[in-house]
């Protein structure tokens, strides 16, 4: 499967802001917002990763994320001349995904807890999969209605009268067919083709899945200056708690075995000292600390 993160827009809501950057590259607490909708993905196994931007902002997502390789990734890099609607990631994307399967992730949305996101991947075989989550203004988002017997009838996007709580975060899977079908869309009234009419396709045919996202997991999103304080917040306050860093791609990588030891400590070495490379320094310790154990032939305790 291959992966699309959406970074588009004018970001117009967090102003100024956003006037001579673009949005997914402000910092949530100590890392770019790009990184976190990165890490989702590379946790669900997607190496291969097209990055849509404006024309304006695309230079600099280029020079902080590279080719991907340092991560084992492959990055390509898609300009989107105006936004055109969530759904146009498809048509843009065309060629990237070819005859794959696909997941879009918007590049403000942030993902947090055990999803099982390989699982997800590697059991997806085919229609299109979404999520829902229950939030306190669903006014702001894609929603679910469900019928009596609790499955999803409609899906409209920011009702003024929500009929349910369940908002569509902004990570969906989808078969090839979602190119078509995204060539079939005609722009709503605000002239976007909206990633809802795309997923009323496949409800429609009896081919869209939906699965609640339960307690566990913490959905944010960073569209307005209040919810994006507040995932700095969310995000600060995990770190310091656990000691653990949410979303660093280089600890993924390793984790994920998409780079080995060597290329990480390499990596590690070409970093100035931060925080952030303070951290990777301990994560580096541990692996080289388990690796020497295992020589030794003492099990390491896996949590
Ligand atoms: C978009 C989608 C909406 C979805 C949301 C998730 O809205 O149109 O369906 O629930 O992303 O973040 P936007 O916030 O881009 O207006």
């Amino acid at each position: 499967m291959k992966g699309i993160i959406l970074a588009g827009g004018h970001g117009t809501r967090l102003y100024p802001l956003t006037a001579n950057t673009s949005k997914q590259l402000l910092p949530v607490y100590d890392k770019p917002m790009i990184y976190y909708p990165l890490s989702t993905l590379m946790l669900s196994g997607i190496r291969e990763i097209a990055l849509i931007s404006t024309p304006r902002d695309l230079p600099d997502f280029q020079k902080l994320l590279g080719d991907g390789s340092q991560w084992g990734l492959k990055i390509e890099f898609i300009v989107q001349d105006y936004p055109k609607g969530l759904a146009d990631a498809f048509i843009l994307g065309e060629n990237f995904i070819g005859k794959s399967k696909v997941c879009l992730i918007l590049g403000d949305n942030i993902f947090y807890g055990n999803l099982r996101l390989t699982d997800v991947v590697n059991n997806f075989d085919g229609g299109a999969l979404i999520f829902g989550y229950a939030v306190k203004d669903p006014e702001r988002y894609g929603i679910l209605e469900f019928n009596d017997q609790g499955k999803v009838k409609n899906i409209i996007e920011k009702p003024k009268n929500p009929k349910s709580r369940y908002a569509i975060p902004g990570l969906y899977y989808y078969d090839n067919r979602v190119i078509r079908l995204a060539k079939e869309l005609k722009p709503s009234s605000r002239g976007e083709i909206e990633i809802t009419d795309l997923n009323l396709k496949y409800l429609e045919s009896k081919n869209l899945e939906v699965k609640i996202l339960g307690r566990g997991v913490a959905w944010l999103d960073t569209g307005t200056s209040d919810s994006l304080e507040e995932a700095s917040s969310f995000i600060k306050s995990v770190e310091k708690r656990q000691s653990f860093k949410i979303g660093c791609p280089e600890e993924i990588a390793l984790r994920m075995k998409f780079i080995d030891i060597d290329m990480f400590d390499l990596l590690l070495k070409e970093m100035p000292s931060s925080d952030y490379s303070n951290y990777l320094k301990l994560v580096s310790e541990e692996i080289h600390f388990n690796k020497g154990n295992r020589e030794r032939g003492i099990v390491n305790l896996q949590i």
